[in-house]
C-alpha cells in the first residue's frame, strides 16, 4: 500500500519503518524536507521517501498523522484528503498528564474538523511507541490489542489491515466519539508506565468467550 506519514518522530518512524519492512511504500509529508526527524528517518531507513505534505497525501492511499497534538492545526491546514483515510495517532495530553481538551471532546474529533474531507480513524494511541517498534510477545498466544474507532467502516477496515500487519489484534470500539475514551486509556497507560513503574511493554489483550 502507498502510505503517507505526517510526523516521523518516535511514533511515526516506528510505524513507518515496520510497514516499509512489510513491503509498503512510505512517503513522509513535511514542508521542511531537511528537518531533524526527516533526516534521522532517512538515515535509518533509506527506502523511505519524503515530499511536501499535500504531495505526500496525493501519492498515498492512506495517511498517518503522528505529530504533536498542538501541531495538528498547522500540519493539516489546507490539506485536501479527497475522502482518504487519516489514521490519527495523536493524543491531546495536557499539563500533569491530563486531557488537554478537558475531557469535553476528543482530539480525534478536532482532527476530523481540521480535515473534513478525510475519514478519520483513531489508532496506535493507547501504548508508548516502544510497542510500535516491537509488538511481539513470543511467550503469549494472543496479540496485543489495538483499540481503534472511527465513523467510516471502510476506513476502519483499511486501517485494521495495517494494524494487523504490525502485529496487533485490531478491535473496533465504535464511532469516533469513542476516541475520548481511548484518549483516557492513553492517560492511564502513560501514568501507569511513565510514572508508576509498570513495564514499557505493558499492553492489553482481549479475551472473549
Ligand atoms: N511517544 C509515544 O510513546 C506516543 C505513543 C502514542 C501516541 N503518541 C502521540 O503521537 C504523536 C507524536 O508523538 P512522537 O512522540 O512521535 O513525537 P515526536 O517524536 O516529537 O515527533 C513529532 C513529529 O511530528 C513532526 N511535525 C511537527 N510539526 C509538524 C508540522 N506542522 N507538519 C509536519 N510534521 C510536523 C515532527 O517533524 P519535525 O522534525 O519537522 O519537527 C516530527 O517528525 C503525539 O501526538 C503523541 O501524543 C505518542
Amino acid at each position: 500500500m502507498n502510505i503517507a506519514f505526517i510526523g516521523i518522530g518516535n511514533v511515526g518512524f516506528a510505524l513507518a519503518n515496520n510497514l516499509q519492512k512489510k513491503g509498503h511504500h512510505i512517503v513522509i509529508g513535511n514542508e521542511d524536507l531537511n528537518s531533524q526527524s526527516v533526516k534521522k528517518a532517512l538515515q535509518l531507513n533509506s527506502e523511505l521517501k519524503v515530499n511536501g505534505i499535500q504531495d505526500a497525501v496525493n501519492l498515498s492511499e492512506i495517511v498517518f498523522l503522528a505529530t504533536p497534538y498542538q501541531a495538528n492545526e498547522m500540519a493539516l491546514k489546507g490539506i485536501k484528503f479527497d475522502g482518504k483515510t487519516l489514521v490519527d495517532c495523536t493524543n491531546p495530553v495536557g499539563a500533569g498528564i491530563t486531557h488537554a481538551l478537558n475531557s469535553v471532546r476528543s482530539g480525534s474529533e478536532v482532527v476530523q474538523e481540521l480535515a473534513p474531507d478525510a475519514k478519520v480513524v483513531k489508532a496506535f494511541t493507547i501504548y508508548g511507541f516502544e510497542n510500535f517498534i516491537d509488538s511481539s510477545f513470543p511467550n503469549y498466544n494472543v496479540k496485543p490489542a489495538m483499540l481503534i474507532c472511527g465513523n467510516d467502516m471502510e476506513a476502519k477496515n483499511q486501517a485494521s489491515v495495517l494494524v494487523e500487519d504490525l502485529g496487533f489484534a485490531a478491535i473496533d470500539t465504535g464511532n469516533l466519539s469513542q476516541a475520548l475514551h481511548l484518549e483516557h486509556m492513553t492517560l492511564l497507560w502513560v501514568k501507569m508506565v511513565r510514572m508508576h513503574g509498570h513495564n514499557t511493554n505493558f499492553v492489553w489483550a482481549a479475551l472473549e468467550k
